[in-house]
């Protein structure tokens, strides 16, 4: 059994693994992606703030579909998904008996659900009855809608201040085309970063504080615990490797017949023929 010290605190909270992790700060790869983790999802997240000048407009959008004309797998995957659809019927409803400009009773839901600081100022408006889209399109090629009710959205795992922090570079892809000249890096260099490929990017939302929401004392959200107690945790399986093959963006789960088949095992014991 590996019983490294930053797995057992991590469970511990993330404030807590905050002021380890920086106070540990060195090469080791668990602690480094503890660190980033501590500071990618410091909850509520920050606005995004101005993005950089030479940021085309299309770059510039937090929308998702303008996220797709460049990524259209992942687009049309993410749309099929239940990240997608984190904001519900049944959430907007939690979220409509809330006081309209409370933003913390707001962030105990949209912490997970739609994390990014843009979307809660856009479920304030709503609320209130006021505009909730970015609205004045510059170009009507760029989609502007509302983002707050198309939950958890690309730039909620992907973009903090307008840095792009992804997976290193997928080998199975042809090497990226020379960039002309005086064009700009993609995202002005976007970062690769070892914590997408680790089951703790997924444990931000996929587990709740020993102190969360629990019904006869069993976490309502506790997949991550559980997925560290299991074999497939010991054997190197992370939530990616079945989540998202290949990197696919389709999470598919419990919802998906195929998915649930794949983690069952029906056996018939002891099964007796009748004779008539
Ligand atoms: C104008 C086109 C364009 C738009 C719009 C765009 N991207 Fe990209 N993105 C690229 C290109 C090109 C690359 C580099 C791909 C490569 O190296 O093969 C890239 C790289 C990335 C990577 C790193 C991929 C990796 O291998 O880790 C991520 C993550 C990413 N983009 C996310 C986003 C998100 C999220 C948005 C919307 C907020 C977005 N992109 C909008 C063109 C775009
Ligand atoms: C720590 C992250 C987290 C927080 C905070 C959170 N949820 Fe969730 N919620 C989840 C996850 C993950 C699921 C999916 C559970 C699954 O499929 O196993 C979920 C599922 C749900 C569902 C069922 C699916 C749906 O969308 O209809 C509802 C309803 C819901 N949450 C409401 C809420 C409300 C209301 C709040 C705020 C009081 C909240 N959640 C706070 C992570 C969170
Ligand atoms: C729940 C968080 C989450 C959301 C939402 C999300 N991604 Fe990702 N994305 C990831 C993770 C994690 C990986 C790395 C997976 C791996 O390495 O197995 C990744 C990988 C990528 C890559 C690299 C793909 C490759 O083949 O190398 C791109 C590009 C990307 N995402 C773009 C997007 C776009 C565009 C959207 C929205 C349509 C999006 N992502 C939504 C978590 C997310
Ligand atoms: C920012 C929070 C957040 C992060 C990070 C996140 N998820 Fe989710 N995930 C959710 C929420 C919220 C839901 C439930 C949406 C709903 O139904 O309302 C969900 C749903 C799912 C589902 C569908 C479950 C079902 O019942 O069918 C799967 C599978 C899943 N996530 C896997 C992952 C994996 C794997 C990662 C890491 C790569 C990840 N998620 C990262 C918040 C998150
Ligand atoms: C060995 C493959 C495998 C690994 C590793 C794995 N899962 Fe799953 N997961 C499944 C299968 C299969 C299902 C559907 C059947 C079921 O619910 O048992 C599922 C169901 C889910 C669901 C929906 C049902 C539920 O329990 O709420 C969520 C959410 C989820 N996984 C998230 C995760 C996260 C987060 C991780 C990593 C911490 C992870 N999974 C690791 C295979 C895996």
């Amino acid at each position: 059994m590996n019983h490294h010290p930053i797995k057992f605190l991590f469970a511990c909270g993330s404030v807590f693994t905050l002021l380890i992790s920086t106070a540990m700060a060195d090469n080791d790869p668990n602690t480094s992606i503890s660190a980033f983790l501590s500071r990618h999802w410091q909850r509520p997240l920050q606005h995004q703030g101005e993005a950089p000048a030479s940021f085309p407009a299309l770059e510039a959008s937090l929308d998702p579909r303008a996220c797709g004309i460049c990524h259209p797998q992942q687009l049309q995957d993410w749309q099929g998904s239940l990240h997608a659809h984190a904001m519900s019927p049944g959430l907007l409803g939690q979220l409509m008996e809330m006081n309209p400009v409370n933003r913390a009773e707001h962030q105990a839901c949209l912490h997970c659900h739609a994390p990014l600081a843009e979307q809660a100022d856009e479920v304030v408006a709503w609320l209130s009855g006021g505009e909730t889209g970015p609205g004045n399109p510059q170009e009507e090629t760029i989609p502007t809608d509302p983002l707050y009710n198309q939950g958890l959205i690309c730039a909620g795992c992907h973009l903090r201040n307008f840095q792009v922090h992804g997976p290193h570079r997928n080998k199975a892809l042809p090497p990226s085309p020379p960039l002309a000249e005086n064009a700009h890096q993609p995202h002005n260099g976007w970062q690769p970063q070892d914590a997408f490929e680790s089951s703790r990017f997924c444990a931000a939302c996929h587990q709740f504080d020993t102190d969360g929401y629990a019904l006869n004392g069993k976490l309502l959200e506790n997949t991550f615990e559980e997925w560290q107690a299991s074999p497939q945790a010991k054997e190197g399986k992370s939530c990616q490797s079945c989540h998202m093959p290949d990197r696919r963006h389709l999470w598919r789960g419990i919802h998906d017949k195929a998915t649930v088949l794949s983690g069952v095992k029906i056996s018939l014991d002891g099964v007796e023929t009748v004779k008539r």
